[in-house]
């Protein structure tokens, strides 16, 4: 959507409504409302050149956590003494005055958007647009929770006789801890803490090990925009502080996203300690994500879609596909036609505006990622020459006999091929819900009725029919999955929010 007064319309004639208009979303990469025209080459060389230069000394120096001590658990413990301090002011100040807290974020994220896509360039290894997507899905995070909790929290008076009042409320928990994975680290990061926030709780972040620094602006930022220090503390380290975190007794929730195997140690670490109160665990997690296209498919947008969906952000995406399932009559030449169009890829320097496919995150990614692809080769369909020094992973086509055979998901830009036959495609539904994920879907097909028996036997929480399958846009397509890949409510959603509160019934004679 070009225009974002269209934007918000749609938004507003959404099945759920509830956002108060005006609103100003981005719709991620949607529409150019953001001011910034990456199609527009002079702009696109002006913020290249930007992105390039050193970053700017606030998020070097000021803001950068310090690199001279290693994070420990008594950091941790502190940050949620703090936190803790500041749960009895911050969980009082009234919905409206948090959520125009987050209103504020949003504007001064807006306001520093070239710096953070720098930061996201620099160390999260985005490309130029994916960067610019970055920052934008980060403000649409603010500004929908924002609009969600002022309708949402403002109590509901309930029936009763006369004489009784009834009335229920939306309170916030206590600390929450939000631990972030790298990929997004900056609008899943802010989406996790938005919404925790203004749900009024207070809150420990802790980003992912590989993203610190641009954790660290945004944190600056919301401490700017007006949420008190206490109320958003961040602790900065890998996995063994954030088990410490998750195990200090005093965190009265969890919002994660990661990947499967740490959701179930999180899991585990909160349910060791018996006489620790039951709190809610939101996990949004990896998956093993399939395209199913059968032969009535336009095979020109099947392949724009598949290049879209199985390689930009180099495939570091959870929504990404990783699995083409292509009807045996139309794979040769849609298979051909992908080769052809991956071979116009440009892989490179992310911070070089020419560049589709840049490097995967750090080097114990990219061993992971290219011993398996070595391991793979007798089974490549197509692979792109990559440079050979930096972290990058050439894009590769892996043919496998079976769905059953992908047993993981391998988060970079490899693509695995499955073919099935005519009349196969319930059982081709069947094995990948058996694969126990359920994130996304892709489907490629012109009958409705072959649409109808997906949409009905996936097990999925993000089909996309005839599209890409990356890409959610905040507001109009919930993220999230089922299975091992979340426990719901969705982000960017209505409901996610709820996860964040208890109810709370005051009944009153008067
Ligand atoms: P990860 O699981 O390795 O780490 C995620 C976060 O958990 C990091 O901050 C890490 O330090 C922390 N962590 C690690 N061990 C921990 C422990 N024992 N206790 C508490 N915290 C711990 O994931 P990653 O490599 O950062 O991210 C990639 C994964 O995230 C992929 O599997 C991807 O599919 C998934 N992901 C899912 C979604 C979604 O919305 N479903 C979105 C983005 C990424
Ligand atoms: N929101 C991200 C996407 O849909 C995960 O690609």
């Amino acid at each position: 959507l070009a225009d974002p007064a269209a934007k918000v319309a749609s938004v507003a004639g959404s099945p759920h409504p509830s956002i108060p208009l005006p609103i100003r979303l981005y719709g991620n990469s949607r529409d150019n409302s953001s001011g910034i025209d990456l199609a527009d080459e002079q702009v696109l060389g002006t913020l290249a050149t930007k992105i390039a230069s050193p970053l700017p000394s606030r998020e070097r120096s000021d803001s950068a956590p310090s690199p001279s001590r290693e994070r420990g658990p008594s950091d941790v413990a502190a940050a949620v003494t703090a936190a803790q301090a500041a749960f009895p002011t911050w969980s009082t100040t009234p919905p409206e005055s948090r959520a125009d807290a987050l209103e504020r974020l949003a504007d001064l994220l807006e306001r520093d958007r070239e710096s953070l896509m720098a930061i996201c360039v620099h160390e999260a290894r985005k490309t130029i647009p994916d960067a610019l997507a970055e920052v934008r899905e980060a403000v649409d995070f603010c500004r929908y929770y924002a609009a969600e909790a002022r309708t949402q929290f403002l109590p509901l008076q309930l029936p009763g006789p006369t004489g009784e009042r009834n009335e229920l409320r939306l309170e916030g928990r206590g600390v929450f801890a939000c631990i972030a994975p790298w990929n997004f680290p900056l609008a899943i990061f802010l989406g996790q803490v938005g919404a925790a926030l203004v749900a009024g709780n207070t809150v420990v972040a802790k980003p992912a090990p590989q993203t610190p620094l641009i954790a660290a602006a945004a944190v600056a930022l919301a401490h700017e925009a007006g949420i008190p220090a206490g109320a958003l503390q961040l602790v900065t380290g890998g996995g063994e502080i954030g088990e410490a975190l998750v195990r200090d007794p005093r965190i009265m929730g969890v919002a994660f996203t990661g990947s499967t195997p740490t959701a179930r140690r999180i899991a585990r670490a909160l349910l060791d300690d018996e006489s620790r109160p039951l709190v809610p665990f939101i996990a949004e997690t990896g998956g093993i994500n399939a395209m199913i296209v059968d032969s009535t498919a336009l095979t020109e947008q099947v392949v724009q879609d598949v290049i879209t969906s199985a390689f930009r952000s180099a495939g570091q995406r959870c929504s990404a596909l990783r699995l083409l399932l292509v009807q045996d009559d139309v794979a040769d030449r849609t298979l051909e036609m992908l080769g052809g169009a991956m071979d116009t890829l440009v892989i490179g320097n992310p911070a070089d505006p020419a560049t589709d496919v840049g490097p995967v995150i750090d080097d114990a990614a990219f061993t992971r990622l290219e011993t398996y692809r070595q391991a793979q080769q007798p089974r490549w369909l197509h692979a792109l020459p990559a440079p050979a020094t930096g972290d990058f992973v050439a894009p590769t086509v892996i043919a496998l006999d079976a769905i059953a055979d992908l047993k993981e998901e391998w988060f970079g830009p490899l693509l695995h091929v499955v073919r099935w036959k005519a009349g196969e495609l319930p059982a081709t539904i069947a094995a990948v819900n058996a694969l126990g994920y359920g994130l996304t879907m892709g489907l490629h097909s012109r009958i409705a009725s072959v649409a109808a028996v997906v949409t009905h036997g996936a097990h999925v929480g993000n089909l996309y029919i005839n599209r890409s399958m990356i890409g959610a846009v905040v507001g109009s397509q919930p993220f999230g999955g089922e299975g091992r890949s979340g426990t719901g409510f969705k982000a960017g959603g209505p409901h996610y929010l709820l996860r964040f509160v208890h109810e709370r019934t005051v009944s009153t004679d008067t």
